[in-house]
């Protein structure tokens, strides 16, 4: 991957995204934006009587605990960079009574990972925070059963002017590794990773919702080999 010199240092940067994720840990949860994509990837995953799930870049563990309650007998994996979204995904799990998951703290593109053999793998809002795209994706291929699926949620950079101009300040003013993607390289990304079948599974554009203004997203599915 091509690595802009100008950009700032990425360990400075994964601090800046912890200590952020850190700070809002403890209200993610009342943000409907955030559930709501969490909701439109729910119903993509697939319905097999057993199964795993892993979640790079969990948050609060929102989306593998409806997961687990919608899908008795599966198990969970989360991976989180921050360890107040982690605690929190821990706590509100077991207040909920869903004991088959587990909340693992760590950078997914740096902290090793040996756990593999997962159905499904989602990451989920959390992809531009990646500053090796092609690696990160690679890792993820890696984690997976042959044949699980992967539903990758994220800003889609067509037809959507306020992710263009919020990709645009990430490149030349704030100059950190955060990008928005097209659908067609994130579709290349994904099959050069090794995943077959990649497609786009869903697309949300809307002008104002869940409090928020101009929201164009996509759901990219693949199947690991
Ligand atoms: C916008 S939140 C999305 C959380 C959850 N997936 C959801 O949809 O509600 C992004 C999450 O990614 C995590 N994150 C960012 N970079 C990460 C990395 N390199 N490794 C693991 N987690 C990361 C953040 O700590 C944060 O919890």
């Amino acid at each position: 991957m091509k690595v802009n010199p100008q950009l700032n240092d990425v360990q400075t940067e994964i601090e800046e995204v912890r200590a952020y994720f850190d700070r809002v840990a403890s209200t993610y949860e009342d943000n409907p934006w955030y559930l709501a994509q969490g909701n439109s990837v729910r119903r993509f995953v697939t319905k097999a009587t057993t199964g795993s799930v892993l979640d790079i870049g969990c948050g609060t563990g929102w989306l593998l605990r409806q997961i687990l309650q919608d899908r008795p007998g599966w198990m969970g994996t989360g991976v989180d960079l921050s360890p107040l979204m982690v605690e929190t995904a821990r706590r509100k799990a077991v207040a909920d009574k869903i004991l088959d998951l587990e909340f693992i703290e760590g950078n997914w593109e740096t902290s090793p990972f040996t756990k593999t053999g997962f159905s499904t793998a989602l990451c989920v809002s959390t992809f531009h925070y990646f500053a090796d795209p092609q690696t990160s994706a690679r890792k993820v291929h890696d984690a997976l059963a042959p044949g699980g699926q992967f539903l990758l949620m994220d800003r889609e950079l067509e037809g959507a002017f306020l992710n263009k101009i919020w990709d645009t300040m990430h490149k030349w003013c704030i100059k950190d590794h955060c990008r928005f993607y097209r659908s067609s390289f994130l579709i290349q990304l994904l099959t050069e990773a090794g995943f077959s079948n990649v497609k786009i599974a869903a697309r949300i554009k809307k002008y104002f919702w869940k409090g928020k203004l101009q929201t164009n997203l996509v759901l990219l599915s693949g199947t690991a080999s």
